[in-house]
């Protein structure tokens, strides 16, 4: 795994909204996470429970409930001058699920991508910055000639890389990618994935991916997290998650991953989560705990114990 820099501190992250209203909604519930500097921390869950609020109040398009994000050790939500929050905003990009509805129809493709470039004056000339937007096609796997045409006039998946390009063009350190590949067609997921991924390595980029399920985040993460209606329920290292799954939640999305091989998916059986299963009584504590070191689930005493067992055999 990468270096093991800390560039995100997710402290006891609340998101209500609605609060102490009738329709109050605990959408990110006292979620605390790190991620560190160089990684892919992929973070999964079924619809609403909450990864796109957990990634808008890290990066700050909402005012967090309570709790504290620290990047690069500095409080996010806290007191900053005009200047600390450009950086800020300049420092963290985000890359959307809509490829349709993120980009500006009236917008040329290089005033698209040149955004950012001209908010935070990162062009010499007008030169430089046309020369920027053409690297950054490239970048992207598009070409120059698309420097002039209008968002229309693209493919989802163009869209994407256009999207993308987008991000890359303030030269970032850490891009939240919510669902990027979602509305995309199957054929060409991958392929945006493995664009993202190359970036990734290439500029030593940090990721935030949030997915649905868990088959694509596998392939490109390097830890994942499980959210479950507002909380944290399970965080490790990729293949630690798929190998050794100890809450029922995660078992539960693991066990709807189609298997590759045809005999295997056969005889797959899809379990599902019943939250009543844990039997928590009024005395137990439900923490988040580290049950082997890097792996953390949500449990009580109790089942920390018989994870820790579980995790010996
Ligand atoms: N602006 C808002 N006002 C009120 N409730 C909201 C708002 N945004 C989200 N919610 C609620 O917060 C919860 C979490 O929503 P969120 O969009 O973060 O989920 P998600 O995990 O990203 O889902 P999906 O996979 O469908 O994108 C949901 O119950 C949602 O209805
Ligand atoms: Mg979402």
């Amino acid at each position: 795994m990468a270096e093991q820099k800390k560039l995100l501190e997710i402290k006891g992250l609340k998101q209500y909204f609605n609060e102490g209203k009738a329709n109050e909604v605990k959408a990110v519930d006292n979620v605390s996470f790190d991620i560190f500097k160089g990684e892919v921390m992929g973070l999964v869950g079924e619809s609403g429970c909450g990864k796109s609020t957990t990634g808008r109040t890290i990066i700050r398009l909402y005012d967090a409930t309570g709790g504290e994000v620290l990047y690069d050790g500095v409080d996010v939500h806290g007191r900053k001058s005009k200047k600390q929050l450009k950086e800020f905003n300049r420092k963290m990009q985000m890359i959307f699920q809509d490829p349709y509805a993120s980009l500006n129809p009236r917008l040329k493709i290089a005033d698209v991508i040149a955004e950012g470039i001209d908010i935070h004056g990162l062009a010499k000339s007008k030169e430089d910055r046309m020369n920027q937007v053409y690297e950054l096609l490239e970048t992207v796997g598009l070409n120059r000639e698309h420097a002039n045409r209008y968002p229309h006039e693209f493919s989802g998946g163009q869209r994407q890389r256009i999207g993308i390009a987008r991000a890359l063009a303030v030269q970032p350190e850490f891009i939240i990618a919510d669902e990027p590949i979602s509305a995309l067609d199957v054929s060409i997921q991958a392929q945006v994935v493995n664009l993202m991924k190359k970036l990734q390595k290439e500029k030593e980029l940090t990721y935030l991916f949030i997915a649905h399920d868990l088959s694509m985040v596998k392939y490109i993460s390097d830890r994942i997290g499980v959210m479950y209606f507002g909380k944290m329920v399970e965080l490790a290292p990729a293949d630690e998650l798929y190998r050794n799954p100890f809450h029922p939640y995660t078992q539960s999305l693991l066990s709807a991953i189609p298997a590759p091989d045809p005999i295997a998916e056969r005889t797959r059986r899809r379990k599902s989560y019943d939250p009543a299963s844990h039997n928590y009584q009024d005395n137990e504590s439900v923490e988040f705990r580290e049950v082997t070191p890097g792996h953390f689930v949500l449990c009580s005493e109790r089942e920390f114990k018989q994870y820790q067992v579980q995790s010996k055999h």
